[in-house]
Parts: C-alpha cells; sequence; structure tokens
C-alpha cells in the first residue's frame, strides 16, 4: 500500500485526529493521495452528533464502493476503513450497511491502525471493529504530532461527563481525561519549532481541562495558559470549546494577563430559555452565562463572542425561543452555530414527551439565523478601516491571494506573497461581508 487519503467530518477533535493518523501512515512508508481515485487506503473520519451526518457518512461509503470496484477492475486493491464517533455508536450499522468496509476503529483505538492494517494485509475480505475504550490514554501510544503549518491544533482534553440530554459525545468519546502538562508543552513546544505560530486548544470540555504537573498536581487551563505563554516564538493562543458553568475567575484573569490569548471566545449557551437549559441538563442558566460574559467583558473589554444554539428541544414553547433571541440582542455574538434539535438514539431527550415540529424547528432556525448573521456582517462591518494582525494560512480564491484570520477568527483575504504563509502580518481592512473580510497589506 502506498496512497491514503483521509475525508474528515465534524468538529476540530476530528480534524486534529485525522492529522495524527496521517503521521501514524506516513511512518508506515504512505503518502497522501491527491484524490480518491488514486488511493489504496480511503479512511472516513466520521461525526455522530447530527442525523444528516451519520447519513452523509453511508451515502460517501456508497460512492467510495464504486470507486473500489472501478480500481478492481483494474487490478489496484482499495482497503476502506472507519473511524470516529460513529463507529463507537453504530458498528453493527456499519458492518450491516457497508460490508465492503475492511476496518472500523472507534475515536479511542486509532493508535492500532498499523497492527490492523498488517492484519487486513494477512487476510483479506473480513471487516475488523476495534472501539474498546482502553485504560491507558490514547496519546500515549500515538507518534508525535508534527507541525500543521502557521496554525496547529493541540489536543489537551477528551471526552465529557456533563451528559447534556440531546448529546452523543460522552458515548463516542468516553468520560474526560486531561493529558499531562508536560506531554501538552512538549508538544506545543515541538509544533512551534516546526513553525506553528497559532495553537488552539482542543477539548470536548477544554476549560474543565485537569492534567497532572510533575509532581502528580492537577492543574487547570488557566495554568496551562500561563506556562504556554512562556514559549518563545508562539504568538497565538486560542481554546476552543468551554463549557460556561466550567469558567472559573482563574481563566477569567488569563483574558486580562496573556496578551498572548486571542481576543475571541467559543462558549455555547444552546438556549436562552432557564427550563430549557435545565431540561437539557447544562449546570447553568441563561442569567449565569450573562454574568460571566460581563466578567470576561470587564478583564478583556476587546473579546468577542461566538456560540451554538438548538432550536426545537424537546417542550421549547414560543416563549422559550423568545429568551434565546433575547440573550442574542444582549450578547451580540460575533459568529455563531445553530442547529436544530436532532433526536439521537440512545440519548435522554430523543424519547422526552413533546418533540417539535420539523416545521417548527426550522421557522425558529432562520429567525435566529437571521438575527445572528446580522450581528455577525455588523461585527464585520465595524472591522473595515481598521488595521489587523491577520495569519496566512492558505492560498485565496485569485492567484496572488492568501487568505487567513484575524485575531477574531474573521475569514480574509488579501493579494499577499505566498512567502507569507504561515506568517503573521498587519492588514488594513477595506470590505466586509458576512462570510469574510477583505484587505490590503500595511507595509511599514
Ligand atoms: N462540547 C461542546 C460542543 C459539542 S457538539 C459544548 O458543550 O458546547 C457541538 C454542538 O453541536 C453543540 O454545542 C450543540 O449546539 C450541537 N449539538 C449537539 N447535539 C445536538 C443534537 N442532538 N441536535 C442538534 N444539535 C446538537
Ligand atoms: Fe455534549 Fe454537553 Fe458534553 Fe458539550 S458539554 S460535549 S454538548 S454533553
Ligand atoms: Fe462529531 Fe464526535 Fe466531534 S460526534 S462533533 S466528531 S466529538
Amino acid at each position: 500500500m502506498k496512497k491514503y487519503y483521509i475525508k474528515t467530518f465534524g468538529c476540530q477533535m476530528n480534524v486534529y485526529d485525522s492529522h495524527r493518523v496521517a503521521v501514524i501512515l506516513e511512518n508506515m512508508g504512505m503518502s497522501e493521495a491527491s484524490s480518491i481515485r488514486q488511493a489504496d487506503l480511503v479512511i472516513f473520519n466520521t461525526c455522530h452528533i447530527r442525523e444528516k451526518a451519520t447519513e452523509k457518512l453511508f451515502s460517501d461509503l456508497g460512492r467510495v464502493n464504486l470507486i473500489k470496484q472501478e480500481r478492481a477492475a483494474e487490478g489496484k486493491n482499495t482497503v476502506i476503513g472507519v473511524l470516529g464517533c460513529v463507529v463507537q455508536a453504530e458498528d453493527e450499522q456499519i458492518a450491516k450497511r457497508a460490508d465492503f468496509v475492511d476496518f472500523a476503529l472507534g475515536p479511542l483505538t486509532y493508535y492500532r491502525l498499523p497492527e490492523i492494517l498488517q492484519k487486513i494485509a494477512r487476510k483479506s475480505g473480513q471487516t475488523i471493529i476495534d472501539t474498546d475504550f482502553p485504560a491507558i490514554s490514547k496519546f500515549d501510544f500515538l507518534p508525535e504530532n508534527k507541525s500543521a503549518g502557521g496554525c496547529s491544533f493541540l489536543a489537551i482534553q477528551e471526552g465529557c461527563n456533563n451528559f447534556c440530554t440531546y448529546c452523543v459525545v460522552p458515548y463516542t468519546r468516553g468520560v474526560e481525561t486531561s493529558r499531562p502538562v508536560e506531554q501538552v508543552i512538549e508538544e506545543a513546544k515541538k509544533l512551534v519549532d516546526g513553525g506553528t505560530v497559532e495553537i488552539n486548544l482542543l477539548g470536548q470540555n477544554v476549560n474543565s481541562y485537569h492534567g497532572e504537573d510533575k509532581n502528580g498536581k492537577e492543574q487547570s487551563l488557566a495554568y496551562l495558559l500561563r506556562k504556554l505563554n512562556e514559549i518563545n516564538g508562539l504568538k497565538r493562543i486560542r481554546y476552543t470549546t468551554s463549557y460556561p458553568a466550567d469558567v472559573t475567575d482563574d481563566l477569567i484573569e488569563c483574558h486580562r494577563d496573556i496578551k498572548k490569548l486571542m481576543p475571541y471566545l467559543h462558549l455555547p449557551i444552546q438556549s436562552g430559555s432557564d427550563a430549557i437549559l435545565k431540561a437539557m441538563n447544562r449546570r447553568h442558566t441563561s442569567g449565569e452565562y450573562l454574568e460571566i460574559i460581563d466578567k470576561l467583558k470587564s478583564a478583556n473589554p476587546y473579546l468577542g463572542f461566538s456560540s451554538d444554539f438548538i432550536v426545537g428541544f424537546p417542550g421549547e414553547s414560543d416563549a422559550d425561543f423568545e429568551k434565546t433571541l433575547e440573550v442574542v440582542d444582549k450578547v451580540k455574538f460575533i459568529q455563531a452555530f445553530s442547529f436544530k434539535y436532532s433526536k439521537r438514539p440512545g440519548t435522554p431527550a430523543a424519547v422526552m414527551p413533546n418533540q417539535v415540529e420539523e416545521k417548527i424547528k426550522k421557522e425558529r432556525l432562520q429567525i435566529l439565523q437571521d438575527k445572528l448573521f446580522d450581528y455577525q456582517l455588523k461585527f464585520n462591518q465595524s472591522s473595515v478601516g481598521k488595521t489587523m494582525e491577520v495569519l496566512f494560512e492558505g492560498k485565496g480564491r485569485h492567484p496572488g491571494q492568501l487568505t487567513g484570520r484575524t485575531p477574531y477568527m474573521q475569514n480574509i483575504y488579501a493579494d499577499a506573497d505566498k512567502d507569507l504563509l504561515n506568517k503573521i502580518v498587519s492588514v488594513k481592512i477595506g470590505e466586509a461581508t458576512m462570510n469574510s473580510l477583505s484587505g490590503k497589506i500595511v507595509r511599514e
């Protein structure tokens, strides 16, 4: 086997995991294929968070199977593997609905890939499924992360103990675990040595981080941020996703003290109604959420917020939904992700009474998104005329153009030489739409 192709669905944790899988495969002597058609090994890293994501996987798998057959006619073998959260939840479905899949590994066992691929080579034709929750952390087995360029993800925490009643993550990713402080610092230093200037610390519930230090003492995310702040060459730090009830005063102070910490925070509220938050098993009210936002703004007045919302959770009335709109008007989020509630088998909310009709969910999502998009556009427009520090991350749509991100995670395009890739450059903002900015590099 020579070439691999990985398709990634879902959250940033999956993007990070896929990157690590690529490192495992490259250590085995493989290289990345430019398309599925060229690949001897095709891997889908899957997401189970909403129904649509799972259905899309099965239709994509069907398409890959056709390619597998075409390649077989040319005498080429194709191994198809599925990783990620769908495997954890639906291993039987995969074996039943896609029996051409050669192996399926849950999110915590993909370090076994080399062994599994060798097994497949030996006895071809059988699907191998491994969804154990191993006692030892997967990070202990993985080869070192390599730099992903100017901006890199670094997983520091995985799993979740919150059990929001709509969510599959505690079941697919298991209980919450934190990587030791030293391991994180070491990985961060390696990334910086490899050219990374921005690190985004990842975790399903990242601010509940409680990794052990050298002396076996548990340390917080705030402690870790202060340690990372000391790394020379690291210029920007972000962390995502945070749980409101776990935002400590110490963490809030980091937003006052650490200049490298970008002035953008993703802090999901889900709903503005306390009755719905309670039914969701969220450990915060909307009032408590707003209080945290106020404290954060006092610590750093330049902070911008983003959030996740679910509309049409079982029992959500018009009045409940209005409360969500009120929160949006109060916080004026600069970005947001909003979803229609999706029933997930095995979660408590799936069997709650008073499920909301699809038509109403659709209407509410439209109303919410109109409001959210309006604030996002207004924020982007308020950037026009300002000079912002942009980290260029990739090629733009047009030749001679690069694309990057401002401190507020806004997408931005500018004419720039490709030498500026992975560098932080001052850009004067010229135009703004809801989704992106454009500007000109400021020459000193
Ligand atoms: N750990 C993070 C995010 C987890 S999943 C957090 O707690 O915020 C990302 C987002 O998907 C969630 O914030 C939620 O808004 C959404 N989501 C999760 N389960 C969902 C479901 N069953 N239906 C619709 N949206 C869902
Ligand atoms: Fe899911 Fe809630 Fe955990 Fe986020 S905090 S991963 S929404 S259970
Ligand atoms: Fe999806 Fe799993 Fe992430 S369900 S959102 S890939 S943790």
